[in-house]
């Protein structure tokens, strides 16, 4: 593991139980307010992953950075035959792993302690995702890479917006937690995408993100 990642890694698994309750809303009053007016573009990208994910049943995911399994388990519930979460946090992996239990889908999900590039690629997937992750790569195009190669039908990703008044906030914010963060251009998300092979896509701005459907087969 590089020394970003580990220290990536040391981020999430202190932010994990954090995390899974942007989700759950086990917050007070005040914060689940400030989320649902903050992180509205969170909740709006989880639709967005579902409806360019679908159909479920019968396919294979792949979840890249799956953070506290959100996105897996409810693959997993809609009818997936099987879901492979990755994550560099074991804290994540943990949650993720509880989560597939409470909804009796852990036999349809494996949740592994690795990154991408060092994932040994056993098997392919239908439709690989990348929500949240990309913020956190210092070097897309390899991970961008490796996820086509993975991957069968699409992949639907997200990136950080580069011109908002979050990104500089945010910015130095998290590198105070020595967890430096990254923002994407449509441009460069363009260039990103095609040099990564994908000739068809769809890139859509939800609040201060770009959510991205990649076509494998274009
Ligand atoms: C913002 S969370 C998103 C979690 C989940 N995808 C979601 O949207 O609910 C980012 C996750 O990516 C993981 N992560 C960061 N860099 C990673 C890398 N290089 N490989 C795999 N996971 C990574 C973190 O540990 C964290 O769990």
């Amino acid at each position: 593991m590089s020394t970003e990642i580990a220290s990536q890694s040391d981020y999430w698994n202190d932010e994990a139980d954090s995390f899974r309750k942007i989700y759950s809303h086990e917050k007070s009053a005040f914060s689940n307010f400030l989320d649902k007016v903050f992180r509205k573009d969170m909740y709006e990208r989880f639709v967005f992953t579902l409806h360019h994910s679908a159909p479920f049943p019968d396919k294979k995911f792949l979840d890249v950075g799956c953070g506290s399994g959100k996105y897996a388990v409810e693959f997993a519930r809609k009818g997936a035959q099987h879901v492979t979460g990755i994550d560099i946090a074991e804290n994540m992996l943990e949650l993720s792993r509880r989560l597939a239990e409470q909804h009796s889908v852990q036999d349809r999900c494996t949740f592994l302690h690795t990154d991408l590039l060092g994932y040994e690629l056993k098997e392919l997937f239908d439709v690989s995702i990348g929500i949240g992750l990309f913020d956190y790569i210092a070097n897309p195009f390899p991970v961008l890479s490796r996820m086509r190669q993975a991957t069968t039908d699409r992949v639907v990703i997200s990136f950080p917006r580069l011109w908002t008044w979050r990104a500089p906030v945010r910015k130095i914010r998290l590198a105070t937690r020595r967890c430096p963060v990254y923002f994407y251009s449509r441009k460069r998300i363009e260039r990103l995408m095609s040099d990564a092979g994908f000739s068809k896509m769809k890139i859509e701005k939800i609040g201060k993100l770009f959510c991205v459907v990649g076509y494998v087969n274009g």
